[in-house]
């Protein structure tokens, strides 16, 4: 995938203040040296298999497939890794790296939380120290992850600057970084900022893929028409993408966020929308949300872990040789494809992966029943409980916590 080392096509580099070039190059050289070691797969392999729940199973959602008439759909079950979502595969990998470099501290930034839950977790089990950056606004909207990160030992740094969302949870653990590298990782929760970064979130992804096409091959015994992935920074798309690659008869789809839809200006799509500009910020090139002048725009999605500004510039790439389609989902529909899951499977899915399942479930009834498709599920709802309660208006669910808000006050 990597024309010149760190690049994608155009996309990618490393785009950063010389102090932190050397500690880049460091990771770089520790990251090469554990992918070229033959023990450092299969520690991984071995850790999430009986840390995570890995290989994650690929389920045939039949009630849906029947529903809509059309197309095989399968779910890929990201959101059975522990923790609940994609987010712990590139955390235990990252941080079996931080054991190889004999660092004591991790940061990380998160957006929906998943990814600061997860980093809490690893530095739990590794006995490491752990601050996690976190925009104000997603602290609000993802208060049960907080409580999470914060009993399981890290410190949460709630970031007050510009939209408080994820890209400036993003810069505050940057400057962090720059002041505490020799003793510290930035455990970088997608496949964005600078080299290698991308190329490191992607190779501890590509475990999804890698899975699906063995499970695929098994049940099926043969590749899928089409898959479907939900994009924020891109880790659980380009995990699941990157092992169908070659296989160009596989289609490949990314959803983005529609939010209030691309008309309305309110969402956080960059390759699906024309309102993405290439641009260089936060380490790394390629397209971002941002006004004439170069400054970012504010964001907005249902979902807060793809309320972002930039996109992986794997992705970019891939958009620019046309391997990969990119669609966008609105709110309306992420919560409407929520509740039919629910209903119909039993199955929770995050509102960032509803996106995935929206688009798929505007195509699935046009397809033939030979198709097969794959969603990718990259995380389980639970976490979503307040949101997913406002949109459907639900009533015991309000009651209830204003009886406990009351119970509060009295104490
Ligand atoms: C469940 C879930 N899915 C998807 C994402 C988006 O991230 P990415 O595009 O890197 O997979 C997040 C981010 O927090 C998430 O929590």
């Amino acid at each position: 995938m990597t024309t010149k080392r760190g690049y994608y096509g155009c996309f990618g580099g490393a785009f950063m203040p010389e102090i932190l070039i050397a500690t880049l190059s460091q990771l770089e050289k520790d990251f090469y040296a554990a992918k070229s070691d033959p023990g450092f797969w299969s520690e991984y392999t071995s850790l999430m298999s009986s840390y995570s729940c890995r290989p994650t199973p690929l389920t045939l959602a039949e009630n849906l497939t029947r529903y809509f008439g059309g197309a095989r759909i399968y779910i890929k079950r990201e959101d059975l890794n522990h923790t609940g979502a994609h987010k712990a595969n590139n955390v235990m990998g990252q941080g079996l790296l931080v054991k190889r470099m004999g660092k004591k501290r991790v940061i990380a930034e998160t957006g929906a939380g998943q990814h600061g839950v997860a980093t809490a977790t690893m530095a739990a089990r590794f006995g490491l120290d752990c601050t996690v950056y976190m925009g104000e606004v997603d602290v609000e909207r993802q208060r049960p992850n907080v409580f999470w990160m914060e009993q399981l030992g890290a410190t949460v740094v709630s970031v007050k600057d510009g939209s408080r969302t994820l890209k400036d949870a993003m810069n505050e653990a940057m400057r962090d970084w720059s002041a505490s590298m020799e003793t510290t990782h930035y455990v970088l929760g997608t496949v964005c900022g600078p080299h290698p970064f991308p190329e490191m979130v992607a190779y501890f992804q590509s475990i999804i893929g890698q899975e699906v096409k063995q499970q695929m091959l098994q049940r099926e015994g043969r590749l899928p028409d089409r898959i479907y992935a939900c994009v924020g920074g891109g880790s659980n798309a380009v995990g699941i993408f990157t092992a169908f690659l070659e296989d160009r008869q596989v289609e490949l789809h990314g959803v983005e966020a529609g939010g209030k839809g691309l008309a309305s200006g309110h969402h956080a799509s960059r390759l699906a929308s024309t309102d993405a500009r290439v641009g260089i910020a936060q380490g790394y090139k390629t397209f971002f949300l941002q006004d004439e002048e170069g400054q970012m725009k504010e964001t907005y999605s249902v979902a807060a872990g793809l309320d972002y500004i930039g996109v992986s510039p794997i992705l970019a790439n891939l958009r620019e040789t046309g391997r990969i389609q990119f669609h966008a989902a609105t709110d309306n529909e992420v919560i409407e494809a929520v509740r039919l899951t629910m209903k119909k499977e039993g199955i929770i899915p995050a509102l960032e992966s509803a996106h995935a399942f929206a688009y798929a479930y505007r195509e699935a009834p046009t397809l033939s029943k030979d198709t097969i498709l794959v969603i990718n599920q990259s995380g389980r709802g639970d976490k979503d409980i307040f949101t997913i309660a406002d949109a459907l208006g639900d009533a015991k669910w309000k009651e209830f916590i204003i009886k406990k808000a009351r119970g509060y006050e009295s104490h």
